[in-house]
């Protein structure tokens, strides 16, 4: 079923809040585009990282932007990316692009660069965009924000999970240990960088997700705009967050 007010939706927290599994099954409830703008930060990082380009050049990494491609699912969702039109989404998904994306994204005149692909994307609505600063700077301007939540721990744990690693059984030990440092590091950097950092846009609907199923989040973030779409020329900010979260700053 699809709201009857074509939306436009930002979706941002920190890194495996689950962003981007949760946008992408509310984008297919809804009959929504979505978009995962961290495989854009991701693309430029690998191919940075291959071409020995450092982050002190911004001339280069912003010419690396026209090589990437994302690419839309049979739904419409932009979930995969390709380079030079060959797919390289596991590539970019991988360790060593965790481990500096980070330092790659602060970069300011990227992130101008990108800001333009993003908005040209989003144009048209009925799209689910998902981010670290969608609401914030990209969509200031979208009709629900949603900020995903999940303390550290549990998101190391679901990383080190999707890593195929013994993270319920092996908690000490050393790839899951090591991908707990690396999550708190992009957290430090991502939320403390001076262009567009990480935090919830002040209208944004924040939802804590853990221990919640992914069926339960997705639940609450289609609640969240469906109740924001029943109200015509009504806008997220005047719609009451549905149970299970609360608005920024309160
Ligand atoms: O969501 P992700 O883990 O795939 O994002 C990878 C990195 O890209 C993340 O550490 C910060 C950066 N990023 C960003 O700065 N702004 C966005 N809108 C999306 C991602």
């Amino acid at each position: 079923m699809t709201t009857s007010a074509a939306l436009t939706v930002a979706i941002d927290g920190p890194g495996s809040s689950g962003k981007s599994s949760v946008g992408a099954a509310v984008a297919a409830e809804l009959g929504y585009r979505f978009c995962d703008t961290g495989l854009l930060y991701r693309a430029i990082t690998w191919l940075a990282l291959a071409r020995g380009i450092p982050e002190t050049d911004a001339a280069g990494l912003i010419g690396l932007i026209e090589e990437i491609e994302l690419k839309p699912d049979a739904q419409q969702r932009l979930v995969r990316v390709a380079v030079g039109g060959r797919d390289v989404t596991d590539e970019v998904r991988g360790p060593d692009v965790d481990a500096r994306v980070s330092v790659f994204a602060r970069v300011p005149e990227v992130r101008s660069a990108l800001l333009v692909e993003q908005r040209r994307i989003a144009a048209g609505a009925g799209i689910v965009m998902a981010g670290r600063d969608i609401g914030t700077v990209v969509l200031p301007d979208a009709d629900v924000k949603i900020y995903l939540d999940a303390s550290v721990e549990e998101r190391a744990r679901r990383r080190t999970g999707e890593r195929g690693l013994r993270g319920d059984a092996d908690p000490d030990g050393a790839g899951a240990a090591k991908i707990l440092a690396q999550l708190r590091r992009r957290d430090d950097l991502d939320r403390g960088r001076a262009v567009a950092p990480l935090r919830p846009a002040d209208d944004a609907v924040v939802i804590t997700t853990d221990g919640n199923t992914l069926g339960q989040t997705v639940a609450l973030v289609v609640a969240a705009i469906r109740s924001a779409g029943a109200r015509p020329g009504a806008v997220a900010s005047a719609a009451a967050p549905p149970a299970g979260s609360r608005r920024a700053g309160r």
